[in-house]
């Protein structure tokens, strides 16, 4: 079964009072896309393509003018209010490109958050006995974070913090992990410590969409979709053109590299 099906999703924005005077934009205009379980995919496309609306209504953050969006096999459109808030919270895990963790908070309590809010699923009753803390240092650990339990965002470096966001998304075992412009803020080093990452789990069956911009971090996805002017333009499986990278790998070369120049410069 399909984790995510779309099929004609449509998103108006109407332009209201003086200044819109009655325009409406169509920032999408019929989109049909499904995604499997275990599926890595990155949407790009230029600015003004779509891709902010798109990812608001995969996220279950707004709902499209038409069209049907069925996630893990439940119609979206059909629910409202906190039914919708309750889809987006038990679904979706989010990644944003400023890590939005809570200051004053550990890590391992930014990751126990989401599990608070997690009740009354069926699915999780056996999870449900395991303490709260238990399973967010297990997330923790599954991130590489095992021995920064209790350092504060402020104590980590860029790359340690975007890993806590990642473990707080997986805490909750959502369908799907949505990031956007995951690695945004980061050098190059924690981004491709961070692409690594999303491609351990997606080897362990994680399901990943990601918008991006770059087509280098497109390259460790799997599959591409590329949005023009709201319509679906192109929908390319890894190894068609260019196979996809492997950051690990890629990670090596640039620690070699780096080593390398640094070692350069100490000689001179
Ligand atoms: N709230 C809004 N009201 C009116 N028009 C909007 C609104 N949000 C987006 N749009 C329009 O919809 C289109 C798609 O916007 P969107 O933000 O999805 O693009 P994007 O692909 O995310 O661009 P970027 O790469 O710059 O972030 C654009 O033409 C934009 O001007
Ligand atoms: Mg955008």
């Amino acid at each position: 079964m399909a984790v995510l099906e779309l099929r004609g999703i449509r998103r108006e924005y109407r332009l209201g009072g003086k200044q819109g005077g009655g325009v409406t934009v169509r920032a999408l205009k019929g989109i049909d896309f499904s995604a499997r379980a275990g599926e890595f995919i990155a949407v790009m496309g230029p600015s003004g393509s779509g891709k902010s609306t798109l990812m608001n209504i995969l996220g279950c953050l707004d709902k499209p003018s038409g069209g049907t969006y069925w996630l893990d096999g439940i119609e979206t459109s059909k629910s409202d209010g906190d039914a919708f808030a309750r889809i987006r919270n038990k679904k979706i895990g989010f990644v944003f490109q400023s890590f939005n963790l809570l200051a004053r908070t550990t890590a391992l309590e930014n990751v126990e958050l989401p599990l608070f809010y997690d009740r009354g699923n069926r699915r999780e009753s056996g999870r449900k006995k395991m303490n709260r803390k238990e399973r967010a240092a297990e997330v923790l650990r599954e991130v590489g974070l095992g021995d920064r339990l209790y350092h504060f965002p402020s104590q980590l470096s860029g790359g340690q913090q975007q890993r806590v966001a990642i473990a707080r998304a997986m805490v909750n075992d959502p369908a799907f992990i949505l990031a956007d412009e995951p690695t945004g803020n980061l050098d190059t080093e924690m981004t491709l410590e961070i692409m690594s990452l999303f491609q351990d789990l997606n080897r362990r069956g994680k399901t990943i969409v990601m918008v991006t911009h770059e087509p280098e971090l497109a390259a460790y996805t799997r599959r591409i979709i590329t949005l023009r002017d709201g319509e679906l333009v192109s929908d390319q499986a890894a190894g068609e053109k260019q196979p996809a990278r492997d950051a690990r790998e890629d990670l090596v070369q640039w620690k070699r590299d780096h080593a390398l120049l640094s070692g350069e410069r100490e000689g001179e």
